[in-house]
C-alpha cells in the first residue's frame, strides 16, 4: 500500500517536472507558449495583455499577427540573431546563446502560425 503511494508520488513529481509546472524555467522546455511567456512577453505584449506591462506601451512590436508578414524560416534566423535579418534591430536581443535550436524553431513555427 505504502509502496503504491510512493510510486504515485514519484510519477506525479516527474509529470510536474516534465510539464513545467515548477517555478524554475526548464532549459529543455519546448512549448512555444511557455518559452514566449518566459523570454519574449516582457517586451512583446501590449499593455494590459497577459505578461505585458500594466500601463503604457511595450518595448517590442505586437506579434499577434506576425505570421502574415514573416515565415518560420525568417523568424528562426531572426530570433537566433536579429542582425542576420535587420541591420538595426534596436532592443531585440539575439537568443542564439539562450535558447536551443529546437526551442527557437518551435517559437518560430508558433509565431508564423499567428495570422
Ligand atoms: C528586450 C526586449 C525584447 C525581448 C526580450 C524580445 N524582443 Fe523581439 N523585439 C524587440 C524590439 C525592440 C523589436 C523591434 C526591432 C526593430 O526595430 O526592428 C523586436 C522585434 C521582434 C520581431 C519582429 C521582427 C520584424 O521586423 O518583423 C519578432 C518576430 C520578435 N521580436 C520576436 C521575439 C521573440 C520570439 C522573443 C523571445 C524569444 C523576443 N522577440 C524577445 C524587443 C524584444
Amino acid at each position: 500500500m505504502l509502496g503504491r503511494c510512493v510510486v504515485a508520488y514519484v510519477l506525479f513529481v516527474c509529470f510536474c517536472a516534465l510539464s513545467g509546472c515548477g517555478t524554475k524555467p526548464d532549459p529543455a522546455e519546448t512549448s512555444p507558449q511557455v518559452l514566449y511567456d518566459q523570454h519574449c512577453a516582457k517586451c512583446h505584449a501590449r499593455a494590459g495583455e497577459p505578461g505585458g506591462p500594466g500601463i503604457g506601451g511595450s518595448r517590442g512590436p505586437n506579434l499577434t499577427k506576425i505570421g502574415t508578414e514573416r515565415d518560420a524560416e525568417w523568424l528562426t534566423a531572426y530570433i537566433r540573431d536579429p542582425k542576420s535579418k535587420k541591420p538595426d534591430p534596436k532592443l531585440m536581443p539575439a537568443f542564439g546563446g539562450t535558447l536551443t535550436d529546437e526551442q527557437i524553431r518551435a517559437l518560430a513555427e508558433w509565431l508564423a502560425a499567428k495570422k
